[in-house]
């Protein structure tokens, strides 16, 4: 059963090789001042920044450049942005990169027009935009994290060790996105195995919650089949444009809202996962991998007809003659080999966490209660050890 629900997507996708050229739709929509935020360089390499700045400037644009945008963004940077923005009095915020460029032009587009520091507004109070939000659009480079076509941003705070997500409303989605898949293709592999399994634990988050027979569960079903099969094929050839394009489409569908609509989700793994990010600053996809199958291996027993199904219908386990446990096991079983395949992260002390900081990622952990346990101290304490 679905439960009552609204949805709307505020956000016009533009796709396919081409699809930079829709920017010259978009941009006589807003004023003449943009700020075009970027990361550490890459779209300088690849040629996307030149590509971006002709059109700017072919549309009589007056930009101002907020580069440096780090992965996981953090909240000195996001300070750093709100006066660059307000200096160059923004009509739009221009983000051209992956989740962190994304995220924080979201961050910094309901911060301009408020005088309070936004770290302590948005990411520790959790208060709501109440002041003029500036208008974001994206040209993604990276794919996973679906910042793309929601609401989220993500920002680190290295002195209190936090890493906190707010999901804003419609009206901070960003207005357009621009998805070429060949603008990832220059993306090392780390980085594109890291925002797959990004993808794939998205799926995850919302479905391994509730019992219902719903279609959202379908739907998840489908995309997570999707990302297992073209992930082996763009592992193996990284230049495939069916593949990338394919795993580009289902990033956002992954988390555009759509699959949570009518249910209840989890987000354990990203709780988790954030918190130990907080500490080592890894990549997000690799911290969520390294989680991963010993938070999945101590819920099943509480999901365990969900992790039965996810086996059947997502790995093609054999049912025959065996328990619901050995299936639901057979299920996880597979997804760790997939998941060594592709090459992510199964371990946190392969990203630089040691057994000092468990207290303190547990303490970090913001423990949620839509999964199938809600977990106490010393689980999450067991959970982190069993991944390091
Ligand atoms: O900074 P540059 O030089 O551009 O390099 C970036 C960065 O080092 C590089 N890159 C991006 N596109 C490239 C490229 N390199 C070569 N060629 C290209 N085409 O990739 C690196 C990672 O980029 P980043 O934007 O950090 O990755 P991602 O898209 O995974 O974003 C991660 C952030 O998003 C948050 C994460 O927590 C993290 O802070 N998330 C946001 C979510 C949301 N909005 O809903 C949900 C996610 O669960 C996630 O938490
Ligand atoms: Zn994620």
């Amino acid at each position: 059963m679905l439960g009552t629900f609204s949805y709307k997507n505020a956000t016009k996708l533009y796709f396919g090789e081409d699809a930079l050229k829709y920017l010259n739709d978009e941009l006589p929509k807003y004023g003449k001042n943009v700020v075009l935020i970027y990361g550490g360089g890459s779209i300088k390499k690849n040629g996307i920044y030149d590509a971006v700045l002709d059109i700017l400037k072919a549309n009589g644009k007056n930009v101002a450049e907020d580069a440096g945008v780090m992965p996981n963004p953090t909240a000195d940077k996001l300070r750093e942005g709100v006066r660059i923005a307000r200096d160059h009095r923004a009509d739009l915020l221009l983000a051209v990169g992956g989740g962190s460029c994304c995220d924080y032009a979201k961050a910094v587009s309901v911060s301009v027009h408020c005088n309070d520091d936004p770290w302590d507004k948005y990411f520790a109070r959790f208060e709501e935009p109440d002041c003029a939000i500036v208008p974001v659009g994206c040209v993604l480079t990276m794919v996973g994290t679906g910042s793309e076509m929601n609401g989220g941003a993500v920002i680190t705070n290295h002195d209190l060790h936090l890493k906190i997500g707010h999901v804003f409303g419609e009206d901070v989605m960003p207005k357009f996105s621009i998805l070429n898949p060949r603008f990832t293709m220059s993306l090392p592999k780390r980085q594109m195995v890291a925002g797959i399994y990004d993808i794939f634990n998205h799926i995850c988050e919302q479905y391994f919650s509730g019992e219902d027979d719903n279609v959202s569960d379908d739907l998840a079903e489908a995309l997570m089949k999707s990302v297992v099969r073209n992930s082996l094929v763009a592992v193996e050839n990284p230049q495939d444009y069916v593949a990338r394009s394919n795993i580009m489409w289902t990033a956002t569908w992954a988390l555009n809202t759509l699959i949570s609509r009518g249910k209840t989700t989890d987000w354990m793994v990203h709780m988790l996962g954030q918190a130990a990010g907080a500490y080592t600053d890894a990549t997000h996809g690799m911290t969520l991998a390294a989680v991963s199958l010993p938070y999945y291996r101590h819920i099943l027993p509480y999901g365990l007809q969900k992790f039965k199904r996810f086996a059947i219908e997502v790995w093609g386990v054999d049912a025959a003659g065996k328990t619901d446990e050995a299936i639901a096991g057979e299920g996880l079983a597979a997804m760790e080999d997939w998941m060594r395949r592709i090459g992510v992260a199964m371990k946190l002390s392969e990203l630089g966490a040691t057994k000092d900081m468990i207290d303190g990622i547990a303490d970090a952990t913001i423990v949620l209660k839509g999964g199938y346990k809600v977990l106490d101290r010393k689980e999450i304490v067991d959970i982190l050890k069993e991944s390091l």
